[in-house]
């Protein structure tokens, strides 16, 4: 129990700290990074910043599948390395994905 608590620390330490290097690598005039294919929202801006370190958010917003598609392809990018660290935030990428990048 315990040593599980410390591995999520270290977990949201890590990210903590990286997201915070790439926000100091950014020029301080710049304005909050909204690329063409952001969506305003805070998860949308979320699953931008988390899904386009691999490759463009293009090739995800080029994709409409269903819930249970997106939370089967979510998975398989936590396996390949995305930086997602809580079930919270894989359901709030999944539920963004799901409601944006739905099958039609
Ligand atoms: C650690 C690197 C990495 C990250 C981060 C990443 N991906 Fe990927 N993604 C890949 C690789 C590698 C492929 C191509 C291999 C494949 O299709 O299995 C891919 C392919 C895809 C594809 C096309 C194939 C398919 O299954 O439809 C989609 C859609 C996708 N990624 C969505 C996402 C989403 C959504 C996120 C954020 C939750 C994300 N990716 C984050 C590495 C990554």
């Amino acid at each position: 129990m315990g040593a599980t608590y410390l591995k999520w620390a270290a977990c949201l330490a890590m990210a903590a700290a990286s997201s915070s290097a790439l926000l100091h690598a950014q020029p301080s005039t710049a304005p909050a990074t909204v690329g063409p294919q952001a969506s305003g929202d805070a998860d949308g801006q979320f699953v931008e910043a988390t899904c386009s370190t691999c490759h463009p958010i293009a090739q995800v917003r080029a994709k409409h599948k269903s819930a249970a598609d997106w939370a089967a392809t979510v998975d398989k990018m936590i396996g390949l390395g995305a930086q997602i660290t809580s079930e919270e935030d894989r359901d709030r990428v999944i539920a963004w994905l799901a409601a944006h990048q739905g099958t039609q």
